[in-house]
């Protein structure tokens, strides 16, 4: 059905961009934190209760909606062949603490815009649409990250399950919180048939505002390795315990954090970042016994961060055994870097043409869900300009034109995908 209407309707979009923009900015305001921006950590309060909003404009634009047993949202627009494998167009509405309104939203929404426009059209594709809700793609909570990609193509390992938070909440537990009779104790799933993968997201640096271009092609994105060590040393009253006999397990995190900088700083390619602490027993009058910390660390060059990841757990171990303390590195996620298919790239460029964009090709150093789905399916994205790159931040900022150029990009790729 679709086919025959194509070309004329389609070029008067009817892609609601203001309607879009009023939904982000309602969603900001879904939010569990007292600063400013978005906190809205995965499987807590605040992303349910976006998610649910989410789903509630799903069933608005006419597609039937179900959950996965990670909690993942699948909103159907059922296609003229309802055999035939979905196209999925997704991405995550968790954010990092004091994020932004944009970081994942867009992507999701733009998804249900495209959706809206078909039905308020009464159009079918021929495959079926479908739109993703990813639960925790940032990883703040578990600090593991793309927990339900992972799970939907049952990339999830068993013991991710067992993951905690900083209350000793196991992600299990954060899952069966949400309603479930029974707590989840699988990560098994019939591996999903999916003809290919979009994702719209904005673009977290500032080459597209520098280069003013409104949204291009994604050609690859960065592998991230995440791990977590905790350094083990001697509590102590901080007064009495003479600097000389101290095994103070702060002072080798501080050292630990350094090496790992330096490590970073030998390729123009790689980084590392130290993003959380914790300081045990944490009280300034007492020697520092126990330190847990975060470490990631991401490349476009798979062997690079493996080989990164093996000197710097050598250098800490050696670090830590000059202080006389214990060290020990555990690996909580992996993602290899991924490249975006061929053909996909070639479609989005098309379509860009289309709107007189020159693509200009982009790789990404954030994690997306892409890059977890690129692992079943063939995957592509597109990214959106937003003010100066800064993201993760309360200042995020997508001009509404950029984002009307980009709703109309991804109806077109969409499109051609589930006509295909
Ligand atoms: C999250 O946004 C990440 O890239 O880790
Ligand atoms: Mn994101
Ligand atoms: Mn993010
Ligand atoms: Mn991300």
């Amino acid at each position: 059905m679709c086919s025959s209407l194509i070309a004329k309707e389609v070029t008067e979009s009817l892609l609601n961009v203001q309607r879009m923009a009023s939904r982000i900015e309602k969603l900001s305001h879904i939010s569990s934190g007292q600063g400013p921006g978005v906190t809205r950590l995965a499987y807590t309060e605040s992303d349910e209760r976006a998610t649910q909003q989410v789903e509630e404009w799903m069933i608005a634009a006419g597609m039937v909606i179900t959950r996965d047993q990670f909690h993942n949202v699948i909103g159907r627009y059922e296609g003229t062949d309802v055999s035939a494998a979905p196209v999925v167009v997704g991405s995550h509405i968790d954010s990092v603490p004091e994020g932004g309104a944009y970081d994942g939203v867009l992507g999701v929404l733009a998804g249900i815009e495209v959706v809206q426009e078909l039905s308020t059209r009464g159009m079918r594709c021929i495959r079926p649409i479908h739109v993703m809700i990813f639960r925790d793609e940032e990883g703040v909570r578990f600090q593991a990250g793309l927990i339900g990609s992972k799970g939907f193509t049952g990339l999830l390992r068993e013991q991710d399950l067992q993951l905690q938070d900083e209350k000793g909440i196991t992600l299990a537990e954060a899952i069966t919180a949400l309603g479930e009779d029974e707590s989840i104790t699988t990560v098994i799933v019939k591996q999903p048939n999916i003809a290919s993968y979009v994702e719209l997201h904005i673009k977290q640096g500032p080459l597209l505002d520098e280069y003013k271009i409104p949204c291009s092609v994604v050609n690859g994105i960065a592998g991230a390795a995440r791990y977590r060590f905790k350094v083990v040393g001697n509590p102590g009253h901080a007064g009495t315990v003479p600097m000389a006999l101290r095994k103070d397990a702060l002072l080798a995190a501080a050292e630990i954090i350094l090496a790992i900088e330096q490590q970073a700083i030998l390729h123009d390619s790689l980084v590392a970042t130290v993003g959380h602490l914790s300081v045990l027993p944490g009280a300034s009058n007492v020697i520092p016994g126990v330190v847990e910390g975060s470490l990631d660390i991401r490349s476009l060059d798979e062997q690079l961060i493996k080989s990164s990841i093996a000197t710097i757990i050598q250098v800490c171990e050696q670090i830590c055994r000059l202080r006389g303390v214990d060290v020990s590195f555990t690996c909580v996620g992996y993602s290899p870097p991924v490249q975006a298919s061929k053909r996909m790239i070639s479609l989005i460029e098309s379509v860009l043409a289309q709107h007189k964009i020159t693509a200009l090709p982009l790789v990404s150093g954030a994690g997306h869900d892409a890059m977890v789905m690129g692992a079943i399916t063939e995957m592509g994205m597109i990214f959106v300009r937003c003010k100066e790159g800064i993201s993760h931040h309360p200042a995020e900022y997508v001009d509404i034109s950029d984002m009307e150029v980009a709703l109309d990009v991804l109806f077109g790729v969409i499109y051609q995908l589930a006509n295909d």
